[in-house]
């Protein structure tokens, strides 16, 4: 491979220039390896923050980050695989209702997930909170598994992507994390390494989101669809609406129950519509449908009858878990106290403020501050209230489950983030776009 000095490719992305393939590489190696310096790599990451990066460099850097540790590889499993990413929200549990409902529909869904950090725990945390309910699974049983049922949950194995690991750790110190084409090529260089043939991906946008504005978020996912198909995965984005929190619960425990009343069709509206919109994209994008409506048809089928459920339980069960709680939600761990977060005055619900309603989660023990705090699967926020809502002075704006009897500050919190006004508010819509190649 041709030689480059690293300060000449600081010197090129600094003054606006176009890197090419070679040049994009030789910074990832030379970074993963440790031959190139943080220093050199903060002032690169800086001049992408600043010049951006063109769709086919963005296209170079996630596979050089791709290749730069190991890829899964999935092609043992029949059918073709499809993955889905959200870039995350508050109370946001449609995976675990999304895996059991597309595999029910016959898309293999070999999923591998991760653990939370901030807001609440991540889909392991989610299904840790089944007793007995194991995330550790070999490569041949995880195989055997999707074939099998169709559905496997695992953390995540090997070592994926260390390029991006250590570039994301440099990021969060040099202010360089809000670049569009690092986030897009962070993300989608993830969901190839662990071996998707296809990806649908759930850009949100409002305040409980990373993308704040409806423009970052078109953005960030033209950027991830333009990725995902110059590297031969089709990829489709949508974007949701992560104004307020989706759904009632957030919280471990209260979100699996959320999820099996949702695999029941006794969800929360909005969720449940998240779920339809991007599990038919996913049954298109594995060719078990030829269009959205027909999809969607086969998804409410799933869950009207119950093989959705059903597999849910399939799942549980092949996974050392306690199945018996799909039809006993009472299994689940709950908290000692219940308490009511009543509303200080009287109309209609205008604004909620997603990450900080996360942030009083967080503080009840529902999400982790910092990678090594233990979290209570227990406890959360369900609630009662969304945006549109009317609501009168008294009225419970959300119940606290809680193993601690002093929740005075989460309340102050809750009531400080819900905001109530006297003019009529209607509700945001859920689905803001669809973005395909
Ligand atoms: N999530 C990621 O995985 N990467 C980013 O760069 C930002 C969010
Ligand atoms: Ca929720």
């Amino acid at each position: 491979m041709a030689v480059f000095r690293m300060v000449d490719i600081i010197e090129k992305k600094r003054d606006g220039e176009t890197l090419t393939k070679e040049e994009i590489t030789f910074f990832i190696n030379g970074y993963t390896e440790g031959s190139i310096p943080d220093y050199q790599a903060s002032a690169f990451l800086m001049a992408v923050y600043f010049k951006g990066m063109t769709a086919e460099e963005q296209g170079h850097l996630t596979m050089a980050m791709v290749e730069s540790g190991d890829q899964i590889d999935l092609s043992a499993i029949e059918g073709l695989k499809v993955d889905k990413h959200s870039t995350g929200g508050v109370g946001d549990t449609t995976t675990l209702i999304l895996a059991p409902l597309v595999a029910a529909c016959g898309v293999p869904v070999a999923k591998m997930s991760g653990r939370g950090l901030g807001h609440t725990g991540g889909t392991l945390d989610k299904l840790e909170s089944i007793e007995g309910f194991h995330i550790e699974l070999t490569e041949e049983q995880f195989v055997k598994q999707v074939n099998d049922l169709k559905l496997a949950v695992i953390g995540q194995s090997g070592n994926l992507t260390p390029a991006d690991k250590k570039l994301y750790s440099l990021r969060d110190v040099t202010a360089t994390v809000n670049s569009i084409p690092l986030i897009a090529s962070s993300i989608m260089s993830k969901k190839i390494a662990a071996g998707a043939d296809a990806i649908v991906l759930d850009v949100k946008t409002g305040d409980g989101a990373f993308m704040k504005t409806l423009e970052d978020a078109e953005a960030l996912a033209r950027s991830m669809v333009s990725i995902g198909h110059q590297v031969g995965r089709n990829t489709t984005a949508v974007i949701s609406d992560m104004s307020q929190p989706l759904g009632f619960a957030i919280g471990n425990a209260l979100e699996v129950k959320e999820a099996i009343d949702t695999l029941k069709g006794e969800g929360p509206e909005d969720l449940t519509e998240l779920c339809f919109v991007l599990g038919s994209k996913m049954i298109v994008a594995g060719k078990k449908a030829d269009s959205i409506e027909e999809a969607r048809k086969m998804l409410e089928a799933v869950i009207a009858d119950g093989t959705a459920l059903e597999l849910f339980g399939r799942l549980i069960e092949a996974q050392g878990g306690d199945a018996r709680i799909i039809h006993d939600t009472s299994l689940l761990p709950t908290a000692k106290y219940q308490i009511e977060v009543p509303a200080l005055s009287s109309g209609t619900i205008s604004k909620m403020e997603a990450d900080e309603i996360g942030v009083a989660a967080m503080l009840l023990g529902a999400g982790r501050a910092t990678k090594e705090d233990e979290i209570d699967l227990a406890v959360g926020i369900m609630l009662k209230k969304k945006i549109g809502d009317e609501v009168k002075a008294g009225d419970p704006l959300a119940i606290i489950h809680s193993n601690n009897e002093n929740v005075k500050k989460s309340i102050e919190m809750i009531q400080n983030h819900i905001h109530i006004s006297d003019k009529v508010q209607d509700a945001p819509a859920l689905i803001r776009e669809t973005i395909t190649q």
